[in-house]
């Protein structure tokens, strides 16, 4: 099976198997199959998230749970739950059409609902973790559903057990988001900031955001449909208050952020960029022009070359800054 369709990338490899989960009984007739049983498993979701460097020798599973449905309207909040195999913007979407508002900046986020807690998703100040109630999953040895609590999945900035402990081990079916009420905008990012400022709009409502965010994302960030792409290709990196104004003393411009813990986050799309690389390739592997965080397929790249790519960044900004960026996706 071809898994070129399967990944925003458009990265060539192929899977030996691949089994279709659209039910957590799938996964329990898949484990008391004879020999897919025991094989080792690979998840895959919508693929926004992956760098498919070789075949694949595990047993793909690619998830298909649907559904959409409000699931429970308490005093103080919604509860949306939605299936693994959903699209995360049709699910963005569809709760503005219901009038359930919460989740519009992370509107256009690439990928699957089930792929949305593995890394965490976030944008425009509003990460998953904020809007996120629990989810189940199936265990990939017993079979088993277990249903995970916010503390159980240990989300961190693009991060959470999924990528570490859990990874390949169980498989996730459903996610229940909760939106708080009363609804309040989150409009503390500057590029929506700048939206306030330059349409005069300053009581947005959701639906607004929804566009700007839409607006926003589609002027900077290529449509992996048109390009192939996984978003960010690395993490901003966090570094020590010492760190920082050592690098502002060399290059005052660097976009830096105060973290609540006194650490500071830089731009590693400033750093890049700050490097050269915007618009540059190596083979068919290259740089988004309006966004030097985002790697491209220029069209029949492979996966190496993507790495090559990302390796020749690293060590450029290595060697320009000491700062060492660490990839988003998973390379496999
Ligand atoms: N910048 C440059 N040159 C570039 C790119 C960025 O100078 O080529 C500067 C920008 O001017 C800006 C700063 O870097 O001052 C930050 O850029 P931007 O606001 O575009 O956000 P980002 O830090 O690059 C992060 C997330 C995105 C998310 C946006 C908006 C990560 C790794 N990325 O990007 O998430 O959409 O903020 O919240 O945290 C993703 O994870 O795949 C993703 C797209």
């Amino acid at each position: 099976v071809s898994l070129k369709p399967y990944n925003t990338f458009g990265l060539p490899a192929v899977a030996r198997t691949l089994v279709r989960i659209e039910a957590d009984a799938d996964v329990r007739a898949l484990l008391a199959h004879p020999e897919l049983g025991r094989a080792r498993k690979f998840v895959l979701g919508g693929g926004s998230n992956i760098v498919l460097t070789r075949d694949v020798e595990q047993l793909v599973l690619k998830v298909e749970v649907r559904g959409l449905r409000l699931v429970e309207t308490r005093e103080d909040a919604w509860i949306v739950e939605a299936g693994a195999g959903e699209n995360w913007h049709d699910l963005v979407t569809w709760t503005l059409e219901q009038g359930l508002p919460g989740l519009e900046n992370m509107a256009l986020i690439p990928g699957t609902v089930g792929a949305a807690p593995v890394q965490n998703i976030g944008a425009y100040g509003v990460e998953l973790k904020d809007r996120f109630d629990s989810l189940d999953a199936v265990d990939l040895v017993t079979g088993r559903t277990v249903t995970l609590t916010a503390p159980m999945c240990r989300f961190g900035y693009r991060d959470s057990i999924f990528k570490h402990e859990l990874a390949g081990k169980s498989l996730i079916t459903r996610v229940r988001l909760r939106l708080p009420r009363p609804w309040q905008p989150v409009l503390g990012y500057l590029d929506l900031e700048r939206k306030v400022a330059e349409t005069g709009i300053t009581a947005p409502d959701a639906r607004q955001i929804y566009d700007w965010v839409c607006e926003i994302r589609r002027q900077k960030l290529p449509d992996p449909r048109l390009l192939g792409n996984a978003g960010s290709f690395f993490k901003n990196p966090v570094v020590t208050p010492e760190q920082c104004r050592d690098i502002i003393g060399r290059d005052p411009e660097i976009v830096h952020y105060p973290m609540p813990d006194g650490t500071y986050k830089l731009a590693a799309g400033w750093l890049i960029d700050a490097c050269g690389w915007k618009g540059k390739s190596i083979g068919r592997a290259g740089v988004y022009e309006k966004q030097a965080l985002v790697l491209v397929n220029r069209g029949g790249a492979i996966g190496a070359e993507v790495v090559t790519l990302a390796r020749a960044i690293q060590e450029s900004v290595y060697g320009r800054f000491g700062i060492r960026l660490e990839p988003e996706p998973v390379v496999a």
